[in-house]
Formats: structure tokens, sequence, C-alpha cells
């Protein structure tokens, strides 16, 4: 994979109707990645993807492909190629001719057309399809003609907004592995666009996280999941239990009314920090061997693990563990100090990781009336 940067945007900021959507966005892609930006809805995701597409303009800032400036340049003059979630096949073209559609505009040779056609449909395992109706085929088959389509068009950036969120599940998964072999195989830049973040984890070689307009965090998605920057990315990408803590020395930090061995430095002398805590980190043993004591008050099967959640002096820690424990134990919590990861405070601090009204919401709904004071 080549090092240098296919797309650059340079302090992007658009507003519409006086609201700020993007605000001052910095972002460089590298040719042949795979990049996905995930944030919640009405973060400004589609709106960056149409601003390297060409089809909205920023108020400020640059747009730079392969170095060269392309702020004026329109949509259809840009290297680049968008997939839309409706994939908006032309259904009065058979398949071949929806594939084929690009280079017709483009005046391409017969020969040449059906060769990138087979050569396409072969990409996306369709092979044999070329005279069927568009309508006839599944959503799956149709997503993947949109791909070929796209792809015919030899672009050197595929944009895709959501192009997996009409499917179900099954078939989702199923064709996240195909889009990831198709990037690979052709080495084209890939920007996906998803509010799903296992989706993100799973295939990306980058992952840009989003909020209100701001990009949170740039990363692998492993960084991403290990080292979040902040609350509001702990938060978003998994569970976590996010505490208040303050930083007394480098690797020594206090939460929850102890003080912890932790892995981390750079902080000022007591400065106050969020503690973020990954459920499937947690060590459960008998109380009196915990580093901290609680009390369970709900639990929940998964599949793989149960989901406990355990009251510590009025905050709810969620536990993932293989093993059961009942409503009203009271269980020890073991906190190695890779289990804690310290982030600076942020201005999403105290909004996230306290897992008291998810408890409380369950216990509406396994007891049907609300929670009480008494109880
Ligand atoms: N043409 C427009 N005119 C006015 N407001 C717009 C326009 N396009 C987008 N917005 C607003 O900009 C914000 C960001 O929209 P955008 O479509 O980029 O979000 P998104 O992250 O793609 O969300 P979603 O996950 O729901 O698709 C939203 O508040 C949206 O209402
Ligand atoms: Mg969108």
């Amino acid at each position: 994979m080549a090092d240098n940067k296919i797309i650059v945007l340079k302090d992007i900021s658009v507003s519409f109707d006086s609201e700020v959507i993007l605000n001052n966005l910095n972002l460089y892609i590298k040719d042949g990645e795979f990049v996905t930006f995930l944030g919640p809805s009405g973060c400004g995701k589609t709106t960056t993807l149409r601003i390297i597409g060409g089809f909205v303009t920023p108020d400020k800032g640059d747009v730079l492909f392969n170095t060269k400036k392309i702020n004026n340049l329109p949509p259809h003059k840009r290297e680049v190629n968008t997939i839309f979630q409706k994939y908006a096949l032309f259904p009065h073209l058979n398949v071949y001719e929806n594939v084929a559609f690009g280079m017709r505009v483009q005046k391409k040779g017969e020969n040449e057309i059906r060769n990138t056609v087979h050569e396409m449909l072969k990409m996306v395992n369709l092979s044999g399809y070329e005279n069927r109706n568009v309508n006839s085929l599944s959503g799956g088959q149709q997503q993947r003609i949109a791909i070929a389509r796209a792809l015919a068009n030899r672009p050197k950036v595929l944009l895709l907004d959501e192009p997996l969120g009409a499917l179900d599940l099954k078939l989702r998964k199923d064709m996240q592995v195909e889009l990831k072999n198709i990037q690979q195989k052709t080495g084209i830049t890939f920007i996906f666009v998803t509010h799903d973040q296992e989706e993100a984890l799973s295939m990306s070689d980058t992952v840009v996280v989003m909020d209100k307009g701001e990009i949170q965090q740039v990363g692998t998605p492993l960084d991403i999941y290990n080292e979040p920057k902040n609350a509001f990315v702990a938060d978003f990408i998994g569970e976590s239990n996010i505490l208040d803590g303050i930083m007394h020395e480098n690797y020594l930090v206090e939460f929850a009314g102890k003080k912890f061995d932790c892995l981390d430095c750079g902080f000022g002398k007591m400065e106050p920090v969020d503690v973020v805590i990954r459920p499937e980190d947690i060590e459960v043993v008998e109380p009196e061997k915990g580093h901290i004591c609680g009390l369970v008050t709900s639990v929940t099967f998964k599949g793989v693990h149960y989901e406990i959640i355990v009251d510590v002096n009025g905050f709810k820690w969620m536990i993932q563990s293989t093993e059961v424990q009942n409503p009203g134990d009271k269980i020890g919590m073991i906190l190695q100090p890779d289990d804690i990861h310290i982030m600076k405070k942020s201005k999403y601090s105290g909004a996230f990781g306290d897992y008291s009204a998810f408890s409380d919401e369950m216990y509406e709904e396994q007891h049907n009336k609300p929670i009480t004071e008494e109880e």
C-alpha cells in the first residue's frame, strides 16, 4: 500500500441555514485504504462524502486530490464514484447495460465495454447474469450490480454511503466480506459510511469517528477500541464503564474510592481524568478478594456471555462474563493495570459510562412497572 495521501480535507467547514454542519474538518486518506466514517445519525458523514464527491461545496477550506486542489472540479470530472444506500439501478436496462452505462456515456468501444462488463460481473460473483432484468434480482444481487457498475468506470476512489443498510443481517455480513475482498483485489481506495460500529471495526484499515460535525478520533480499529480519545468514542465503540478519576502521578490513578496502578502517564499531578474499563476485562471474584465490591442488580444471558449490572455505591457497572451471577449476590471485581485506560476530560465527560438508566429500563421491562425509591 502506497503511503501517499490521495485525498486531503483541509479546514473544511459547512453550514446549512446558518447551522454549522461540519466544523473545521481536517483529514487525509491514503491511497488504497479502506476508510470508514462512523458516527450517529446527523453527525455529517454523508455531507463529508458529498464534499469529496463534489456535490457539496464547502464554505471554507480545501479539497485536495493527489495534492491538487479540486474545490471547483465538478463531480463527473473527479476520479471518484459513489454508491448510495438506494442503489438506483436503471430498471429499464438489463444487468449488462446497467454495468456498461458509464462506459457508453464515455463513448468507449464495444470490445472494451464487453470485456469490462464480464470482468466486473466476475468480480462480484454474478457471471452469467448479463441478460437478467435487474428487477428480478435479490437485494444483495442488486447491490453487487451497483458495485460492478461503479467499478466499471475504474475510479481511483469509491464512496459508499451505507450501501448495506437495506440488507438483512445475514446478507449484510456476507456482503461485508465480499466488499472487503473486492477492495483488496482492486486496490481502489474505499470510503465507506456506516453507523454500525461492528461493521466499521471488522472492515476498515482506518476508522474516522465523528460526532456533531467534528472528527473525534482517527485510527485503526484496534486503536479506536483500545485507546479511545474521549468518553464519546469509548461509549460509541462497544460498551464502557466510564468513571471520574484523579491521576495522582504517572501510572497511579484513583477512582471508585481506591488507587490503582495503570499504564498511562503524561497527565498533570492530581489531574481529573475519565477512566474507561471495558466490561469484558473485569474479573469477578469473592467479595473479600476484590479491589472493588458491589451488589449484582441484574443479569441477562447474551448467548456468548452474561451481561451483569453491579451497583458500587450508586454507580452501576457493566460486567460481561461467561460465569453466571444472581441478582442480590455480593461480588468482588479485580482490575489489572492493562484493563484501565485513562482519557483527558472532554465536553463528553459525565455524559456516558454509568449503566443506571440501562438497568432501570431493564427492571421496568422485567417487572412491568417503574423502579421506585424503596427498591
Ligand atoms: N441540503 C441540506 N440542507 C439543510 N440541512 C442539511 C442538508 N444536508 C444535510 N443537512 C443537515 O446536516 C446534518 C448532517 O447531515 P448528514 O446527512 O451529513 O448526516 P449523516 O451523518 O450522514 O446522518 P445519517 O446517518 O442519518 O445518514 C443534519 O443535521 C442534516 O439535517
Ligand atoms: Mg447519511
